[in-house]
This record gives structure tokens, C-alpha cells and sequence, in this order.
């Protein structure tokens, strides 16, 4: 008997399980606004308001955020940078943003390092994505 032939294939089918699996967290998982929400509170709420006419005071209200323009926040002094950008703010310009804000936008004045975790950015973007009327 030749047991080879079967034992090969079933490791390929793992292999092909393993990359599966590592592939789940990242693109089979839905985003969750809900999560999305507190882990806002944890990373941008110090500095940004949510409701609709929020204070702008110390960084742009982001009420309405999904389709709007960098830089339109009325009575926010916004950096150069931002200001000039010209990106329509959206799930995928926000990814980007998120992910390294001072790389993805060279001069922004927001203090803040990013959301490393892909999962973690899906989420509050899909959180930012309600902000709407
Ligand atoms: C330490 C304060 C601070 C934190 C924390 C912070 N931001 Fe900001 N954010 C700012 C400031 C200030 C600006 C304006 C930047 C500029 O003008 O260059 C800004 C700009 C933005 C903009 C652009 C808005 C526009 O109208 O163009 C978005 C989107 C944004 N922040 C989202 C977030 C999100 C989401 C988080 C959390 C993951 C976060 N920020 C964390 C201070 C902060």
C-alpha cells in the first residue's frame, strides 16, 4: 500500500486551511461599528467631537465626515497640509490617513501615531461611516 500519495494531498488542504484562516481577520470579518465607537472613545475622542455642531475647538468636529473635503470644518484652523490636500474623505482615504497620518499627509498637525491594526481602523471607520444626518 502507498499511503503517500493521500498524506500529500491532505497536507496540501491544510496548507491551503492555514492560509485561509490567516486570512479571516483582515477580509471575512465585518467591520463593527458598535466596537468602532469605544475604541474611538479610547484613540480620538481626547481630541474630536462627533455630534452635529460638536466643538471644533481643538481638532475638526467630524459629524458628517464620509464625502466631505480635507479641510472644511468651518472655524477650525486647520495646517496647511490639510487644508490642501484636496482628498474627498472615504473608507479608503481614511485607511490610509489612519493608518500613519503624519506619512499619508506630510505637515498635518494632528498629534497622533495611527491605528496600526487593520481590524481595528475597519472598525472605526465603519463608526465614522454613521456620523451622518
Ligand atoms: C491629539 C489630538 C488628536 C487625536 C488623538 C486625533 N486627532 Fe484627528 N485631528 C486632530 C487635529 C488637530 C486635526 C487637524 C490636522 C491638521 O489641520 O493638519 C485632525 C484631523 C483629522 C481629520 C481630518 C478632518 C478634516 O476635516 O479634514 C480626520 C478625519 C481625523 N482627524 C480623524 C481622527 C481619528 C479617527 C482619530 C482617532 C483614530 C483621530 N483623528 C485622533 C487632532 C487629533
Amino acid at each position: 500500500m502507498n499511503h503517500f500519495p493521500l498524506s500529500r494531498r491532505r497536507g496540501r488542504i491544510l496548507a491551503a486551511l492555514a492560509l485561509l484562516a490567516a486570512a479571516l481577520p483582515a477580509a471575512g470579518r465585518a467591520a463593527d461599528a458598535t466596537r468602532g465607537a469605544d475604541l474611538f472613545d479610547n484613540y480620538c475622542g481626547e481630541c474630536h467631537t462627533t455630534r452635529p455642531g460638536g466643538s471644533s475647538r481643538s481638532a475638526p468636529n467630524l459629524f458628517g465626515l464620509m464625502g466631505r473635503r480635507t479641510g472644511t470644518v468651518e472655524g477650525f484652523a486647520y495646517s496647511d497640509a490639510n487644508r490642501g490636500a484636496g482628498w474627498i474623505w472615504s473608507p479608503e482615504t481614511l485607511d490610509t490617513y489612519l493608518a500613519a497620518p503624519k506619512t499619508a499627509m506630510p505637515g498635518t498637525v494632528m498629534k497622533f501615531q495611527g491605528v496600526k491594526d487593520a481590524a481595528e481602523r475597519a472598525d472605526i471607520i465603519a463608526f465614522l461611516a454613521t456620523l451622518h444626518a
